[in-house]
């Protein structure tokens, strides 16, 4: 296979830079920390989920990746800042935090219960605000970074049963947007990205029927339309975001702040 340029794995290159990535037990977190990981960074892999976190870990390391793992809740502000102090204190630097962790939430306006809608405001919206307020923190003692938000074109778009991930969302464009104006002169880049749908664990979750089995047909049956509605006629992988992920991330976006980059196969335009 042809090598690449140098002056390309330049550009990409992650060598020597240490990467936070919360929610990274699963799904879009977990590849996004696989590929930062490939790209040459030393990966703080976080979640709540400690066996999820293990997979992760087992995946990098596999590959030759270099990974230490911590278990967070995004929701607390406290461990949100231990885990930024922390991974300063063990890598000696902090170059990239990826907001990831999120949860789903499918209920309509009328039916949804107030702790569903009061979680769904802590971990989606409260996370990605703690998690730029402590990448903030120790960024702009050590001249700069990138930190990059897991959006969704949910955020952007009213769907009807997600209004309330859906106004979590918008909230993460607000946040990434005024982020990136008042950390841009410390270096910081904010960027956030917007998947449209993407095949997950997290997605899988909402066919389960009464006996917690995973509705199949169901799922497939979705999955068929949603591609035939989509330009490029299917839906998301992982890897679609983790390589945008990668270029906010690395120099090759060195121009890019406050941005929402749509990475939905032509979904929303
Ligand atoms: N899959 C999609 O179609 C899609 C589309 C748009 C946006 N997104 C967003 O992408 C992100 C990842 O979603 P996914 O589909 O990979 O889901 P997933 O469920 O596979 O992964 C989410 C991870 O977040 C973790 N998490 C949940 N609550 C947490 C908390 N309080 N603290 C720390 N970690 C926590 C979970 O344990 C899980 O490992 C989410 O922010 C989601 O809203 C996903």
């Amino acid at each position: 296979m042809m090598q690449l340029p140098p002056e390309l794995v330049r550009t990409f290159t992650l060598e020597g830079k240490t990467a936070v990535i919360t929610g990274a037990g699963s799904g879009i977190g977990r590849e996004v920390a696989r590929v930062l990981a490939l790209a040459g960074a030393k990966i703080v892999a976080t979640d709540i989920n400690t066996s999820g976190l293990e997979e992760t870990c087992g995946a990098i390391r596999t590959t030759g990746g270099a990974v230490g793992s911590r278990k967070v809740d995004v929701a607390s502000k406290t461990e949100m800042e231990a885990l930024a102090d922390a991974a300063l204190a063990e890598s000696g630097r902090l170059d990239v935090w990826v907001n990831c962790a999120g949860i789903p939430s499918l209920h309509s306006i009328l039916e949804t219960k107030e702790e569903i809608a009061q979680q769904t405001i802590a971990v989606n919206m409260l996370g990605t605000y703690w998690g730029c307020m402590a990448a903030g923190r120790i960024m702009r003692e050590r001249n700069g970074g990138s930190i990059i938000n897991i959006s969704s074109a949910g955020g952007a778009k009213p769907v009807p049963n997600l209004a309330i991930y859906g106004m979590t969302k918008a909230a993460v464009n607000s946040l990434t947007w005024t982020a990136a104006k008042e950390f841009g002169p410390m270096g910081i880049r904010v960027n956030a990205v917007a998947p449209g749908w993407v095949e997950t664990p997290a997605i899988s979750a909402l066919f389960r029927d009464a006996s917690g089995a995973i509705d199949e047909a169901q799922r497939e049956k979705v999955i068929a339309m949603i591609s035939e509605q989509s330009p490029l006629g299917r839906v998301g992988k992982v890897s679609d975001i983790a390589f945008a992920v990668l270029y906010l991330a690395s120099e090759a976006g060195s121009f890019v702040t406050g941005q929402v980059v749509r990475v939905n196969g032509g979904e929303s335009m």
